[in-house]
């Protein structure tokens, strides 16, 4: 029955595809193949030619059937498609293989490679005895690959039987910390780790290790491991190490510095040294210390109303260099506004409507976190007395000089209508009230001259 082995071809590929393809995480991955153009000779500035490829990629090797179910998108020239065996799987990893349809895409870029005798002191003893050149006639190709969300950078080297673009992995060489981020005075590890593929003749033939500081165009070696003759390479760098036996047992060769210092942010590059190859990948560490702020003059003086005070707020000790400054003032009542973004500040009362003063703090902004310096500010003669005080007291006196006037104006308007109405009869009863009448006088004479 034709229809049955239909659909056993078509589970079959199925299958295949599956477990092939995505069954075992392993991308396919689109890569620019850069490679200089032909037909230019050496030179500083070799112009690059740059083509689309992809790379389908199996843990194991591909069979017929394998390939047959394979189906290159036609937009890619059929030579620049690679069907890839990566025994240890060191493209597997979900940072290269995001979900279908995302935006973001790993990097990866695919350049072929020359094997070569290495020509630094830690690695030439590798190319001491005779390699098999055979072995070495083949395609190489290198790829260096970034994952998302700066979860991997890799490098490997690939060998594939002249002219049959199925390559496979011989040397990785990979970090799983592209980016680290370290407080100051803290050990830093950096990660870098690789694989051999055990089967190939470069296997047990030795390894060296490297590792280089780059920053700014400037280099250093750090540290240098030759395996061939177990040997550190002198440096003058202190505080580096590796592991050696997680190097030897698990290919660990991540960069162990004991306390960061300023000095350490930069690139670092972890380079692995086979006989006639050689595989790196690159380390970006950020030294990340928040700043210590102070406010000068430390105490602030009393500020004169009419007078301009000059503070500054001094950041020290914080990497990266960048910084943001900026004043708050905080009044009496607890309100907070801003007074401006630069490490000097002019206090002036009357034009910052400073009141009678109050807390003066000083802001910075950094990558390693916001910090804050305080300063209590005192505005002198406005306080004692306050405005509110002497509007009161004035009110008091107002109240009270009213209150007099009002009671002797009462007492006088009724001995005046007593005098009309009695006459003289009551000239006796007149006496005290006129002399009452003088008391409240001087009290209000008093009261006139001070208001
Ligand atoms: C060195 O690596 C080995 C194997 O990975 C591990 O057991 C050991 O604890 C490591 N030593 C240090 C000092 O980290
Ligand atoms: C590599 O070695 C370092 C230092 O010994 C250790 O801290 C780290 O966990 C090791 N990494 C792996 C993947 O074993």
């Amino acid at each position: 029955m034709p229809e049955i082995s239909t659909i056993y071809k078509i589970s079959v590929i199925a299958f295949t595809l599956f477990f092939g393809a995505s069954g075992s995480g392993c991308p396919v991955l689109e890569c620019w193949f850069v490679q200089e153009k032909p037909g230019h000779g050496g030179g500083f500035s070799v112009p690059m030619s740059q083509e689309k490829s992809l790379m389908f990629i199996r843990t194991e090797a591909y069979s017929e059937e394998s390939l047959s179910a394979l189906h290159p998108p036609a937009d890619i020239s059929p030579s620049r498609i690679y069907y890839m065996t990566d025994p240890a799987g060191t493209f597997c990893s979900a940072a290269l293989n995001p979900p279908k349809g995302s935006v973001n895409k790993p990097k990866c870029e695919i350049n072929p490679f020359m094997p070569h005798a290495s020509m630094v002191r830690w690695a030439s003893a590798l190319t001491d005895s005779a390699q098999s050149p055979v072995y070495l006639q083949a395609d190489w190709f290198s790829v260096a690959a970034q994952g998302l969300d700066e979860q991997l950078t890799l490098s490997n080297i690939m060998r594939a039987p002249s002219a049959s673009k199925e390559p496979q992995v011989i040397l990785s060489v990979s970090s799983k910390t592209p980016v680290v981020r370290s407080r100051l005075g803290e050990p830093v590890l950096l990660d870098c780790g690789f694989w051999v593929d055990a089967s190939s003749p470069v296997h047990g033939s030795g390894f060296s290790v490297e590792w280089r500081y780059q920053f700014r165009g400037e280099g250093r070696l750090v540290l240098a491991y030759d395996g061939k003759n177990d040997r550190f390479a002198e440096t003058s760098e202190t505080g580096a190490d590796i592991n050696i036996t997680g190097l030897y047992e698990k290919g660990n060769a991540s960069l162990i510095l004991e306390e960061s210092q300023v000095r350490h942010s930069g690139t670092y590059i972890c380079t692995v040294y086979l006989p006639h190859l050689l595989a790196q990948v690159a380390v970006d560490l950020e030294i990340v210390e928040p700043p210590s702020l102070s406010i000068y003059p430390s105490p602030l003086p009393l500020l004169v109303p009419g007078q301009a005070l000059v503070v500054q707020c001094e950041a020290s000790g914080f990497a990266p260099h960048t910084l943001d400054l900026s004043w708050e003032f905080s009044d009496a009542d607890g309100t907070s506004r801003s007074l401006g973004q630069s490490s000097r500040l002019e206090l002036d009362s009357g034009k910052l409507g400073l009141g009678r003063g109050g807390e003066v703090t000083c802001v910075a902004k950094h990558d390693g976190g916001t910090r804050r310096a305080a300063a209590t500010l005192s505005v002198i003669g406005v306080s004692a007395p306050s405005i509110e005080d002497s509007m009161a007291m004035v009110a008091v006196a107002l109240v009270l000089y009213g209150l007099i006037k009002f009671l002797s104006w009462t007492l006088s308007s009724s001995d005046s209508s007593e005098t009309e109405s009695k006459d003289k009869v009551n000239n006796v009863y007149f006496c005290p009230t006129s002399k009452f009448s003088k008391v409240l006088n001087v009290i209000h004479a008093v009261f006139s001259s001070h208001v």
